[in-house]
């Protein structure tokens, strides 16, 4: 899983994953893994046909307790009489991943004739359904109509990816991927005090060409852009994101525009910032573009041995021009990636880009800034709130600064 998905600090929560009959059962052993790197507990219940592909000591071993495998079998169940009542007692969230096409009918019927299926009736939580079958199951009609009716009752869906599948038909039927299931989870039980809020962030470095072929960058990851995004919509926000060239992965439910240039960068972020609530510029843009050779590849023979000069053009300042537009309603928060006089650079780019926020970081550091997962944060406001975070994970970093945000 990228960073940008490592949230922790679900200390106390508990999630219920429900795993049923199907080639993608292995899958759910990365999940019970993801869960717990996020300090969730997990407990889990097999379906009978799901042990033909995955047994219960397989969760068992992964630290996943208690491992319910059938309604009478005793085990860890037989001193919980009411296992078929517990994890709607104690769990935060129910994941039925993969689901089959019969679970899910059962599950859209409210049939109770498995543990599983008996849980998550009683089960009054959040209860995530991640579907995986062959796709003519997926579209068969009834199959359709379940989908429908889970959605009417309120369960968050998880649609299937079109692909191969284990048969060897190709369609919609693959069990989406880790990371969209492992953030719908965490989406459904963090606070969503981001509702409503429309939010932009910019990320990643921008490329600026001087031939056909070669350009101008740095070494931006994006990760504390990705970090941010992934924060805002797990606490509810809409996110847009508009990111230069990344091998960023997001959850469907974050819009991405992708663009090269600053020049575009700039024009995406023009287009939207009026129907935005808050901006967030995380983006490493190149301040200056070389003005191109032409159209052609530079050929080396051009200048033999006597070196080249490129000129440059300026970029626009995104984030100052976001923030000379900004309406009252609106905020702004900005980084600042610097090697030194980080408090005044801050306090100076507060004020000169209108901003509301501005994390700064040392790059010279340590664990802070581009290519690691860390960062150590100079944090000021527009109240005059500064505050110096000890060394953390970019996503805590993230999920801190909107906290930061939301003071007010
Ligand atoms: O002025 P400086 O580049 O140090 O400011 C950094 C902040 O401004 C970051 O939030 C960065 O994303 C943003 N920025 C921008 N457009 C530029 C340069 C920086 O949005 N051309």
């Amino acid at each position: 899983m990228q960073p940008h998905f490592r949230f922790a600090g679900f200390m106390g929560k508990r999630v219920h994953l429900g795993v049923t009959g199907s080639i993608a059962a292995y899958k759910a052993l990365d999940l019970v893994r993801a869960y717990q790197e996020a300090d969730l507990m997990v407990s889990a219940t097999l379906t009978e046909s799901c042990t033909k592909f995955v047994q219960g000591l397989s969760f068992e071993a992964l630290g996943a307790s208690p491992v319910y495998t059938s309604m009478f079998d005793g085990g860890p169940k037989a001193d919980t009489a009411f296992g078929h009542l517990e994890p709607g007692q104690i769990a935060d969230v129910m994941v039925v991943a993969p689901a089959s096409a019969n679970t899910m009918a059962k599950l859209a019927f409210g049939m109770a004739d498995d543990m599983l299926s008996c849980q998550a009736l009683a089960f009054s939580g959040p209860k995530i359904v991640a579907p995986a079958m062959n796709p003519r199951m997926w579209e068969n009609p009834a199959t359709q109509r379940n989908w429908q009716m889970l959605g009417d009752l309120g369960f968050i869906r998880i649609e299937p990816e079109c692909g191969n599948v284990a048969c060897g038909d190709t369609g919609k039927g693959r069990l989406a991927p880790s990371e969209e299931i492992f953030t719908a989870t965490l989406k459904a039980i963090s606070p969503q005090d981001l509702r409503g809020k429309k939010v932009l962030i910019t990320l990643g470095p921008t490329r600026e060409s001087w031939d056909a072929v070669r350009f101008w960058s740095n070494p931006s990851s994006g990760t504390m852009g990705a970090c941010m995004a992934m924060a805002a919509y797990l606490r509810g926000a809409d996110v847009t994101v508009v990111a230069g060239p990344t091998a960023l992965q997001f959850p469907t439910g974050i819009r991405v525009i992708s663009v090269n240039t600053a020049v575009e960068m700039f024009d995406a972020c023009q287009e939207i910032w009026p129907a935005m609530d808050i901006g967030c510029a995380t983006a490493a843009v190149a301040d200056y573009r070389p003005v191109p050779f032409g159209a052609e590849k530079f050929k080396k023979a051009d200048s033999g041995s006597k070196g080249m000069t490129v000129e440059f053009k300026s970029n626009p300042d995104i984030l100052k021009t976001l923030g000379r537009q900004k309406r009252i309603d609106q905020k702004l928060i900005g980084f600042a990636a610097e090697t030194g006089k980080l408090k005044e650079e801050a306090e100076r780019k507060l004020t000169t880009k209108d901003l509301d926020l501005i994390a700064a970081n040392d790059i010279s550091q340590e664990g802070s800034g581009f290519g690691v997962g860390t960062n150590q944060m100079y944090v000021l406001d527009k109240q005059g709130r500064a505050e110096t975070w000890p060394q953390l994970p970019k996503t805590e970093v993230a999920w801190r600064l909107w906290d930061h945000l939301l003071l007010d």
